[in-house]
């Protein structure tokens, strides 16, 4: 089976072709048209030029991508929500009138759905699974008994813990995205020497929900007690550092106990967040001090940031749920499929 998955939800024009062959994955092809160039230069994303910007690179990718006739596709992907709907607008319209085109079955994706299924690109995780999503838009702890059946047991109130990435670099005037530079001005710091100490929002709640926009202010309230401070690297590191550490201590925290609660056999990480590598090192350190040693579960470094081709996987999931009957009618899909920038993870 051969998958072309679109993905246009945030600042990433990105198409993929995927091949399924008695249940494992090759990807054929990928193709992204970053824009981090275009935003960086206002610290953070601005909708409308995003939406432009996929408008001139969505078909010229999609051509990219596209290393057989069109007519060889068995199902083309796009991402529905969630996102910026000016940004999925243009992937939703372009794949809606490809499938019309080609006469080709289309399916609409859950963006954070991908996010989760590229885990499985390389192998299926032993169930029951517990997902933690976490990207510039959301943070979310998922219990899965197996793929189809999901429920989502915590989220963030507030702030997403990439969002809190993106808002201290811009405080620290550091530029966008945040998340990288942080955690390259978090590596110059020198651990023992740390002066500053930032709150861990929730750490200690009940429940499994977040908060970040707390860690975020209390950022801004250092900097207002020591302006002149933003001069000096060392400052900055202990900064990037603390705050790094404080975003990894809650994550840790409260997956590991929703691990331990729910005997989960396996984690499953997702999301540009986890492209952070003391994030992704200290996961593994935890898991190992556990005495039902989860195991965890993490995309390469391509598939973390927004990629078409866990769109396609996720797709691929939810083609092999179909009936028949419903696979066929797929064809007409493009009718009825809509950009939805709210989509939530669907409780099944
Ligand atoms: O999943 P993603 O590519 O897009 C959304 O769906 O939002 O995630 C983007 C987020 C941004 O907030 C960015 O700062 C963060 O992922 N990010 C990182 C790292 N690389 C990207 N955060 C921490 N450390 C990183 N190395
Ligand atoms: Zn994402």
């Amino acid at each position: 089976m051969l998958i072309l998955g679109i993905e246009t939800s945030c600042d990433e024009t990105a198409a993929s072709l995927l091949k399924i062959e008695r249940g494992k994955f090759k990807v054929l092809k990928k193709v992204i048209a970053s824009q981090i160039s275009l935003h960086n230069q206002y610290g953070g994303i601005i909708p409308e030029l995003a939406a432009r910007e996929h408008i001139k690179k969505i078909i010229p990718v999609i051509e990219k991508a596209l290393s057989v006739k069109p007519k060889l596709i068995d199902l083309i992907a796009v991402t529905e929500g969630p996102g910026l709907i000016t940004s999925l607008l243009v992937g939703v319209e372009t794949a809606k009138t490809l499938s019309l085109a080609w006469q080709k079955p289309l399916l609409g994706v859950n963006h954070l759905q991908g996010h989760l299924a590229a885990n499985f690109l390389k192998e299926t995780p032993s169930f029951p699974a517990l997902g933690l999503i976490v990207s510039g838009g959301h943070t979310e702890l998922i219990l899965l008994q197996d793929y189809h059946h999901q429920k989502k047991i915590g989220q963030t109130r507030d702030d997403a813990a990439g969002e809190c990435f993106d808002k201290i670099a811009k405080l620290l005037g550091l530029g966008y995205p945040g998340g990288p530079i942080v955690s390259q001005y978090a590596a110059q710091a020198k651990p023992n020497q740390i002066k500053t100490k930032l709150p861990r929002p929730m750490i200690q709640s009940k429940n499994y929900d977040f908060s970040f926009s707390g860690l975020k202010t209390a950022v801004l309230y250092t900097i207002q007690k020591r302006k002149a401070f933003l001069q000096n690297q060392k400052f900055i590191a202990e900064i990037c550092y603390e705050s790094q550490q404080a975003i990894i201590d809650v994550l840790l925290k409260k997956t590991f106990r929703a691990a331990q609660e729910f005997k989960v056999n396996s984690i499953i990480l997702g999301g540009g967040v986890i492209a952070n590598q003391e994030l992704r090192k200290q996961f593994l350190i935890q898991a190992e001090k556990m005495s039902s040693s989860p195991k965890i579960l993490i995309p390469p470094l391509e598939f973390c940031m927004d990629n078409a081709t866990m769109i396609a996987v996720a797709a691929y999931f939810q083609y092999q749920k179909l009936n028949s009957l419903k696979k066929q009618n797929l064809k007409n899909n493009w009718r009825k499929i809509k950009a939805n920038p709210n989509l939530e993870i669907e409780e099944s």
